[in-house]
């Protein structure tokens, strides 16, 4: 075991007793000071397996779900630590501050987190400086979305210009049209904006790809919150647009597994080990309708090895963590890379 192993356990009771997103921020400075001094130790113990997922060769097959390093401002320090991939963002093409605090909310009793942090951000132009820097080997993928202000039927430019952005930079990109705390963003899913949408990315990347000879694979990130047709719809328009891979899924509105909890009735998206069995159920039917080569990223939920080693199994060519890592610190890490060999 680590030292950052066992300093999370004695760490974890006085962050828990801060407002979460002043200890999530604590936490991510922590890291970066304590990777600046050498002190931060790989969780991975021995070389693992690589994968090859959309021509990429990701060092294992446990990466940081969006939204904990919204900056890119820690890509080397998760990367030291043991992920094999970090997704950083989301990212608007405009700085913006998010929503009013507090925003984020610890539902302990249910291993959960309720947030509304409506993309905080310091715009897509300030994290491409921070990642032409960078010096992981780890991949890093871009996490994009709109403005707050800017309407629906404008969406495109928003995610065209972070697209164009991040292109050289970014190992890959994910278009965030799942979060649930930017209003109207989620109505980008209905079959013809999301038509129009990837489109409209898809003809960029080829011109990018031309012009740089690079190619950077475009993904989507979809909520749990879809209806069977939802969902059809959905892989449908993937399939005909040649989508590269999908991420499933983001958090959930639905509050039925954390009813009657003082802050179930918080705004936002919940997260953690509530959202597990509906990302999975996602994950699994996206799995039957995606073509075979377009890769799933599993993420939601994953609370322990065993919940990582099953997305894999339902189809998921690589996963994701971010709540499991608020409760469980960096044990858990080495718990998913251990049983996902
Ligand atoms: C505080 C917080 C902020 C998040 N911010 C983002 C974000 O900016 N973009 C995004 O695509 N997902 C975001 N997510 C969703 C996570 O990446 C992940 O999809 C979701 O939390 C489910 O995984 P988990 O149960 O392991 O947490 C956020 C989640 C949390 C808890």
């Amino acid at each position: 075991m680590t030292l950052i192993e066992k300093f999370y356990p004695v760490m974890k009771p006085w962050l828990f007793r801060l407002d979460a997103e002043k200890a999530h921020t604590l936490t991510v400075k922590l890291m970066i000071v304590a990777h600046r001094l050498g002190m931060l130790q790989s969780v991975v113990s021995k070389p693992r397996q690589p994968r090859t997922v959309m021509g990429l060769t990701f060092p294992n097959v446990l990466g940081l779900g969006a939204g904990m390093d919204k900056s890119a401002s820690a890509v080397d320090a998760w990367g030291a630590l043991g992920f094999g991939f970090v997704e950083v963002g989301t990212l608007t093409p405009r700085p913006q501050p998010g929503n009013p605090q507090p925003r984020l909310f610890r539902l302990p009793e249910h291993e959960a987190l309720i947030n509304r942090m409506g993309f905080n951000n310091p715009g897509i132009h300030s994290a491409v400086e921070k990642l032409q820097r960078r010096r992981t080997k780890s991949i890093v993928g871009v996490n994009i979305g709109k403005n707050f202000d800017t309407p629906n039927e404008k969406a495109v430019d928003d995610y065209l210009a972070c697209l164009k952005a991040a292109y050289l930079v970014a190992d890959y990109i994910a278009v965030n049209i799942s979060s649930p705390n930017t209003k109207g963003l989620r109505d980008l899913q209905a079959e013809d904006a999301v038509r129009q949408l990837i489109s409209a990315l898809k003809n960029e990347q080829a011109a990018l790809k031309k012009e740089h000879g690079k190619s950077t694979p475009l993904l989507v990130k979809i909520a749990p919150d879809l209806n069977d047709m939802q969902i059809e719809a959905l892989a449908r328009v993937f399939n005909e647009q040649s989508i590269d891979g999908v991420i499933a899924t983001n958090t959930t509105i639905d509050r039925e597994a954390v009813a009657g909890h003082a802050l179930a009735r918080e705004t936002g998206g919940l997260s953690g080990a509530p959202v597990r069995e509906r990302s999975n159920l996602v994950l699994q039917a996206f799995r039957m309708l995606l073509k075979d080569a377009t890769p799933i990223i599993g993420v939601g939920g994953i609370m322990d090895g065993a919940g990582a080693a099953e997305k894999l199994k339902l189809g998921a060519s690589l996963v994701q963590i971010y709540s499991g890592l608020v409760y469980r610190g960096p044990a858990l890490a080495r718990e998913v890379l251990e049983q996902t060999i």
